[in-house]
């Protein structure tokens, strides 16, 4: 089994999918935003604040090759940034992974991240119109590397259990 990475924008439900699919398939889990907070020693809000975001993205740029090039069967969440630096995109094509965009439409990222904002730096200080407005801006800026992904699933109104056997049958 190759690693299994998941993308998508924040709220498209990366975390959570995971959680479930390495249940399922029996193999384990690393949280890429976690495993930076472990690293770091900060919460990704502190990061951003104390650090700013280009040591955030050159921290999460060596975990995420670290992880990618350690072939240790897993289930691997990104965070919603990272297929977007670094050319991580074209990684995402390469026999070491099988990678899955989590598709989610502008209305349920914005819904879910209305409520979700505070731990996201990004959008932390956006106001319900403001947030609208900027994620469909920047959805649609890094769509291309979401897209670069080997499977689109959509997640709009399905379980989460209907998303996990979509991917288990897109990897069997
Ligand atoms: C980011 C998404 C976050 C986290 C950081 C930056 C982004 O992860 O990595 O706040 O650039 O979209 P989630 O997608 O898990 O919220």
């Amino acid at each position: 089994m190759k690693n299994v990475v998941l993308v998508g924008y924040m709220g498209c439900g990366k975390t959570t999918v995971a959680k479930i699919l390495s249940e399922r398939l029996k193999i384990k889990r690393v949280d890429l935003d976690q495993l930076i907070e472990i690293y770091s020693g900060l919460s990704i809000e502190k990061l951003f604040l104390d650090k700013g975001e280009l040591y955030f993205r050159k921290l999460e740029h060596q975990l995420f090759l670290d992880q990618i090039d350690n072939l240790e069967p897993k289930v691997l969440s990104t965070g919603g940034g990272t297929p977007c630096y670094f050319d991580h995109h074209k990684l995402l094509q390469t026999d070491k992974v099988v990678s899955i965009y989590l598709k989610a439409s502008l209305n349920t990222l914005v819904n879910r991240l209305k409520f979700g904002k505070k731990k996201r730096p990004l959008i932390a200080n956006k106001t319900d119109d403001e947030l609208k407005e900027f994620i469909a801006k920047h959805l649609f800026e890094r769509n291309y590397y979401y897209n670069q992904a080997s499977f689109v699933v959509e997640v709009d109104g399905k379980s989460l259990q209907e998303i996990v056997a979509e991917i288990s049958y897109l990897l069997a």
